[in-house]
């Protein structure tokens, strides 16, 4: 270590220079760089740090999954035959589905869903099918070219799953002044009437 201001011997063309420390904040600069490389590799190439990239990347994995998940797991839950009869079997459901159905529904099937321009929804024809996933389907996407809207677009899958239900709900309950029957006749599993009438009929 150099005395303060204490010329070196060297000269060059006629520059000299000082023997001078270096300045404490330089130095401290230095250790400290080096230092903080050891530390940084230490953690984020032996210590498991994650680097920005590969915490992005994780997260990003992350809602992928969740998209696939609920993808995957979305439409059976939503159409199942089993789910939607347990619906038909809840009163909340249905009265939720009668609000859709008297909102959206009723100026064409009438309120109880005797019919008008749309089929009777109260007897055991159907031209689309009787089976309660028959029913949400058509519902969804609709019969465009007869007048019946694709409600798949402006309702939420749950409130066409409880207009679904209501409208199984209305079998059977003979409205006044009911449109004629279209469609074939289907006869629900375990329903001895709909069996016997269909007989009598025959
Ligand atoms: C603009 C009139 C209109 C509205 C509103 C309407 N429907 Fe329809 N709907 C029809 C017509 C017309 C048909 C018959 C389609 C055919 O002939 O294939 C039909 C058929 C159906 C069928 C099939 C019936 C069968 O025999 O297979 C169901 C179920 C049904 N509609 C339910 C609904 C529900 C639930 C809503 C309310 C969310 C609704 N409709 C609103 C006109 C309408």
């Amino acid at each position: 270590m150099g005395k303060k201001d204490e010329l070196l011997d060297h000269d060059y063309d006629g520059i000299q220079e000082y023997d001078n420390d270096l300045p404490h904040w330089w130095v401290a600069l230095f250790w400290g760089g080096i230092v903080f490389g050891f530390i940084y590799v230490g953690l984020y190439h032996f210590g498991g740090w994650q680097f920005a990239s590969q915490k992005l990347s994780a997260e990003m994995k992350k809602i992928e999954d969740m998209k696939a998940s609920t993808v995957a797991e979305a439409p059976p839950a939503a159409t199942g035959e089993e789910v939607l009869l347990q619906l038909a079997s809840r009163k909340e459901s249905l009265e939720a589905g009668k609000e859709i159905f008297i909102a959206k529904c009723a100026a064409c099937h009438l309120a109880e869903g005797q019919g008008l321009v749309g089929p009777n929804l109260t007897d055991d024809y159907w031209i689309h099918g009787g089976k309660i996933t028959d029913i949400r389907n058509v519902v969804e996407v609709g019969v465009l070219d007869k007048g019946m809207i694709a409600w798949g677009p402006l309702l939420k899958a749950e409130e066409i799953n409880q207009v679904t239900a209501y409208v199984w709900s209305l079998n059977g309950t003979n409205p006044p002044n009911p449109k004629e029957p279209q469609g074939e006749l289907y006869k629900r599993e375990g329903s001895v009437e709909a069996a016997e009438s269909a007989n009598e009929s025959a």
